[in-house]
């Protein structure tokens, strides 16, 4: 049975053909779908919003896994929990409370993540890490796809998986942007358990297969 998942980006989706593509990662072997949302404030750029999200999550049937790249996220959560998220992810460095940010997601049903800029050091979630489900590791700075897979995500991933065993944490590690299948094999030895992939899946000709061969170098 494979233990590593495989979440899809829509970012990187035919937007003219976006129930088209749904479809696609619904019949795949892919486990999650990957939603970014962006406020043009935290990143420098804008994506989607809440009538896109409810039109997106109208036809998912595998886990909705949000990534809001937005400043003081608190404001949304029961928003992003009537949308139909599975998992919200915020940002550490959007965060003044993150420990008050985590225990309202949770009390609206949804798994907590946190995500991290590659700047950020994994020990700021030191105090903090037993209550997280999901960290996010940024292997790209956040805000668009299709950028370069930043070296030192492997061993900041295992920075991370050695405080998460240390604190005796079932928190799990997703990895975001740049992911492909040169690079997903070392990510899931550092410690990865959830790859997520944007335009290596969407740009490719046949995205069923890809995901597919991404999904068996995962947990080869
Ligand atoms: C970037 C987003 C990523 C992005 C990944 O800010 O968080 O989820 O869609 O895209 P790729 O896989 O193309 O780097
Ligand atoms: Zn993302």
């Amino acid at each position: 049975m494979s233990s590593k998942l495989i979440a899809p980006s829509l970012l990187a989706a035919d937007f003219a053909n976006l129930q088209r593509d749904i479809e696609m990662v619904n019949e795949s072997e892919a486990d999650w779908f990957h939603i970014d949302i962006m406020d043009g404030v935290f990143v420098p750029n804008i994506s989607y919003g809440m009538p896109v999200l409810k039109a997106i999550t109208a036809y998912t049937k595998k886990t909705v896994d949000v990534h809001l790249m937005i400043v003081d996220p608190d404001r949304y959560i029961k928003t992003f929990a009537d949308l139909g998220s599975n998992i919200l992810t915020v940002h550490y460095e959007a965060c003044t409370h993150l420990h008050r940010t985590l225990q309202a997601i949770k009390a609206e049903g949804m798994k907590a993540g946190v995500a991290l800029n590659p700047h950020t050091n994994i020990n700021v979630l030191e105090d903090v890490i037993n209550d997280i489900d999901i960290v996010l590791i940024m292997s790209v700075n956040p805000g668009f796809g299709g950028q370069s897979f930043i070296e030192n995500t492997y061993f900041k991933t295992k920075q991370l998986k050695d405080l998460i065993t240390r604190k005796g944490a079932s928190t799990k590690i997703e990895i975001d942007g740049g992911v492909t299948n040169k690079n997903a094999k070392k990510l899931v030895d550092a410690g990865a358990d959830i790859l997520v992939a944007g335009s290596y899946v969407f740009k490719n000709s046949n995205q069923p297969e890809t995901i597919k061969d991404l999904k068996a170098v995962a947990n080869s």
